[in-house]
């Protein structure tokens, strides 16, 4: 039976997780980790929920004995615009959280989910429909930090047999939980300032095109990955994947399909112009969806609807 710990669950992707796997698993069986944000009512009310530093191994190995954990997915980092006010502080984030968790993982024959990102490319990565394996020469702290982690799952994989399993995840748009401290984190403001102010200022160029991929299918990709045939896994931790490519401009036109009124400036932001700069446009998908199936529901059209449907609704 599955027993599984989310950290970062009070995170973008952690507080939709956790409901996604509640609707499969029983809710008791799904415990949800936060550091210091407060969880929503429906993440506290709909199963465990507790507070954890995965800086500290005593503390995991305190709660993975407590409520014999077996599958984790490992989602608290510090993203990459915020990487680089602190590199330091990212490096000692992602890095010691992530080996804690792999240890506990050899230690307690636990399954591991690893978000690893498009930060692991640089900028002499080609840029277009970007190879899975292709040159990885990340400029920030950030992307450093996830290439050593695509690393190190693979090297616990190969040396201790520990099942750590992860995707590449490209710039992911949401409604529920803000995403902190990215690079990509514009195309989610520009929903809620679009709604609410009918105006946005984007911190990056209009035509800085990224990849990207809506929270619904972001969260399926990561269940079904831990859920393939091992035996299929060749590329185990550091999957490609993407539903759509655009850039702000593409994106303000759409949303102003919607909301006529909507307008859109520009202020610049060098750190995260230069981040997305270094970034690829596209990413080439072809070896997660023939490994383990990966096919993306939503494409750049159906998102946008959906984003301003559902927001909409909840910013009311
Ligand atoms: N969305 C992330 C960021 O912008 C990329 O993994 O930092």
């Amino acid at each position: 039976m599955k027993k599984i710990l989310i950290t970062g669950a009070t995170g973008q992707i952690g507080s939709e997780l956790t409901l996604y796997l509640r609707e499969i698993y029983r809710n008791e069986d799904v415990i949800a980790a936060g550091h210091k944000r407060e969880p929503s009512e429906e993440l506290k009310n709909s199963g465990p929920f507790i507070f954890l530093d995965t800086m500290k191994y005593s503390e995991i190995d305190e709660v993975v004995k407590k409520f014999n954990i077996n599958t984790i997915y490992h989602l608290s980092a510090i993203l990459s615009a915020k990487g680089e006010e602190n590199p330091l502080d990212a490096w000692r984030v992602n890095m010691d959280s992530l080996i804690n968790i792999l240890e506990i993982a050899k230690n307690y024959k636990c399954q591991v989910f690893y978000p690893s990102s498009i930060a692991v490319f640089g900028p002499t990565t080609p840029k277009e429909n970007t190879p899975q394996e292709v040159v990885l020469r990340p400029t920030t702290m950030y992307g450093i930090t996830k290439l050593t982690g695509e690393l190190l799952c693979e090297y616990y994989f190969n040396k201790f047999g520990v099942d750590a399993r992860g995707v590449r995840y490209p710039g992911l748009i949401s409604y529920v939980t803000p995403p902190g401290g990215g690079t990509t984190d514009y195309a989610v403001e520009i929903f809620y300032e679009a709604i609410k102010y009918k105006k946005y200022k984007c911190f990056l160029k209009e035509d800085t095109y990224l990849p990207m991929m809506y929270m619904p299918d972001a969260i399926k990709a990561a269940h079904n990955l831990m859920e393939a045939d091992s035996d299929k896994l060749i590329h185990r931790a550091s999957y490609n994947i993407q539903s759509m490519s655009f850039c702000p401009k593409d994106l303000y036109l759409e949303i102003k399909k919607y909301i006529p009124e909507f307008e859109m400036n520009y202020e610049i932001d060098k750190v995260k112009q230069s981040i997305a700069n270094s970034w690829p446009k596209s990413v080439d998908s072809s070896c997660a969806e023939r490994e383990w199936g990966f096919k993306p529901k939503y494409n750049f059209n159906d998102m946008v609807k959906d984003m301003i449907e559902k927001l909409s609704k909840k910013l009311i």
